[in-house]
């Protein structure tokens, strides 16, 4: 297995050198800390056991994975990223935890430094979006993969989110926002064809299904929103997004505010949904 790595994030000199997500950003990084195996990976724990192998590609900040990882332990586990500042935070999230079975690597899911047959599992949580061809990488995650081994993934699909009351400003963020996605050949209105693309991977996809993420308190509905205006000021997307001529500063300032206030309105109710799927190898 590949140590260390010297593989770098994938970016476009126009965008400063910084990929477009921002994957760097603290505003990114601060979204994923608050995650945890249970429940985002629920649907993944029944076909966990201790002593299995198993790898976490694009863990982020290893919110996650450190769950994960002690299901399997003492089996061996792995989180990769390709954003070097997440694998920072990763390795002292699970050293702060104590997580002794748990390394991680810099590495690009769509090339992964593993031989063929490597792990039991392998999870995947909100990074095939991030793609311009994920299929590349379900067949990486196929190929090491052992035979028999599953692969537990969860793929957003913002395409039709929930809103009330209606709003104008909430509404053409996502637009915008899949914009950046599409500009790199991603896309977060997708996770519908997961089972799809899988399927062409070559995995047997045995279990699959969408699910809500709800924002029902008035509370976790102005977090939500706060962070997507974080997002705004921080992303590089929305600096291109200027340079493009896709939106100017003053129509981002007003999808800003408007998305404030619709936060603050006592009913306001938010709900964006993700497809979650198991396939074997
Ligand atoms: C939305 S975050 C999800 C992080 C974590 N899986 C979670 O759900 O909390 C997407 C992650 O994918 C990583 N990523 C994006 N493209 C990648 C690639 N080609 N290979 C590996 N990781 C990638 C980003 O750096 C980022 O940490």
């Amino acid at each position: 297995m590949a140590s260390g790595s010297s593989r770098q994030p994938t970016s476009h000199p126009k965008w400063h050198g910084r990929p477009f997500y921002g994957y760097d950003s603290p505003a990114v990084q601060e979204h994923y800390v608050g995650r945890s195996a249970w429940p985002a990976a629920e649907f993944f724990m029944p076909h966990l056991e201790p002593g299995m192998s198993l790898l976490d590609c694009g863990c982020g900040p290893a919110s996650i994975t450190v769950g994960l990882a002690e299901v399997v332990a003492p089996g061996r586990a792995v989180g990769i990223d390709i954003e070097p500042s997440m694998i920072a935070q990763a390795t002292t999230l699970a050293k702060n935890q104590g997580v002794n079975n748990l390394r991680f690597e810099v590495a690009d899911i769509t090339d992964l430094p593993y031989p063929d047959n490597s792990f039991d599992r392998v999870f995947s949580c909100a990074v095939l979006e991030h793609l311009p061809d994920p299929v590349k990488a379900l067949k990486e995650i196929h190929r090491v993969l052992k035979p028999g081994g599953l692969a537990g993934l969860i793929k957003t699909d913002w395409g039709d989110p929930l809103i009330s009351p209606e709003s104008d400003a909430v509404t053409r963020f996502f637009r915008l926002f899949e914009q950046g996605f599409n500009q790199q050949g991603g896309s977060l209105n997708r996770g519908r064809h997961l089972r799809l693309i899988m399927q062409e991977a070559g995995f047997d996809v045995i279990e699959f299904f969408a699910a809500y993420g709800n924002a029902t308190t008035p509370e976790l509905v102005q977090a939500e929103i706060n962070g997507y205006i974080a997002w705004m000021d921080n992303l590089p997307w929305f600096d291109q997004a200027i340079e493009l001529n896709v939106v100017d500063q003053a129509a981002l300032n007003e999808i800003k505010e408007g998305m404030k206030r619709w936060s603050e309105l006592p009913e306001a109710f938010i709900a964006k949904g993700r497809c979650v799927a198991i396939g074997r190898k």
